[in-house]
């Protein structure tokens, strides 16, 4: 049976809290955000109980076993499962992140997860990224050529592609953006870590010939200014990259372009 229990938050729905798997003797609770816009109720957070016996070691497996077992209307977004589509992005125990790399035994006590924050909810843990990827086509993320096309391919060097290092494994998970206090107050303008990211990798791929306009289209106060250095991107990033950094490396270019 489901019990019912109202969270101390009243802006939310009374949670459902779903039974215990029979005869298990290594159970875990984890307290989930649902919200689904077409039913016009507000949030809520359930609690499933999960076998930790019979359940993969990464928190998506413990969410796609609740989805295939106990609830399938849990909503997520997942695809490749390890790490390389950035889609199953959430908060996990107050920490944004990628569910299928995130393992269980990194959380202690009760699993709780929610949507990345500061984001408008589509369903359950699944954000609108509308606006985020229409930041990271802003920044044009692709290669900007103006002289003749060669007859094989864009040359480049070891040394040159080596700068792309630490920048080209970006997956876009909006773990950054939705982490970073100046993108949750002025998302509308600031570009945010992940866009700043990006183009920073096209700015210094040797074979890019934009690199004026590309400068230009980011003087502008909100949209790479609004980085104060709290480095929450750098420190939340589930690839390991270092977005603050890319951020002041563009100030630096546009310091170094007055000069
Ligand atoms: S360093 Fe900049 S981009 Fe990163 S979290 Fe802080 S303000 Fe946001
Ligand atoms: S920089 Fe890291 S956290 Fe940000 S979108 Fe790319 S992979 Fe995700
Ligand atoms: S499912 Fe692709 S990154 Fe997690």
């Amino acid at each position: 049976m489901v019990e019912l229990t109202l969270p101390k938050n009243s802006r939310m729905t009374a949670g459902k809290t779903w039974p215990k798997p029979t005869g298990a003797t290594n159970v875990r609770a984890f307290r989930i955000y649902r919200f689904d816009p077409d039913t016009g109720e507000n949030p809520r957070v359930d609690t499933y109980h999960v076998d930790m016996d019979k359940c993969g070691p990464m928190i998506l497996d413990a969410l796609i076993k609740i989805k295939n077992e106990i609830d399938p209307t849990l909503t997520f977004r997942r695809s490749c499962r390890e790490g390389i589509c950035g889609s199953c992005a959430m908060n996990i125990d107050g920490i944004n992140t990628l569910a299928c790399i995130y393992g269980l035994d990194e959380v202690k006590g009760d699993v709780k997860i929610y949507p990345l924050p500061h984001m408008p909810v589509v369903k359950d843990l699944i954000p609108d990224l509308t606006h985020f990827y229409a930041q990271h086509a802003s920044i044009m993320p692709w290669l900007e050529t103006k002289t003749n096309k060669p007859a094989t391919e864009w040359r480049q060097s070891i040394d040159d592609r080596k700068k792309l290092d630490g920048l080209y494994e970006c997956v876009m998970c909006a773990c950054c953006s939705t982490s970073c206090p100046s993108y949750w107050w002025n998302g509308d303008r600031y570009l945010g870590p992940a866009a700043l990211l990006h183009a920073y990798r096209w700015i210094i791929d040797s074979r890019d010939e934009a690199t004026g306009e590309r400068l230009d289209e980011l003087q502008d106060p909100f949209k790479l200014y609004r980085c104060h250095t709290i480095m929450n991107c750098a420190k939340t990033c589930p690839k390991g990259l270092n977005p603050a950094k890319a951020i002041a490396e563009i100030k630096k270019k546009m310091v170094e372009r007055t000069m």
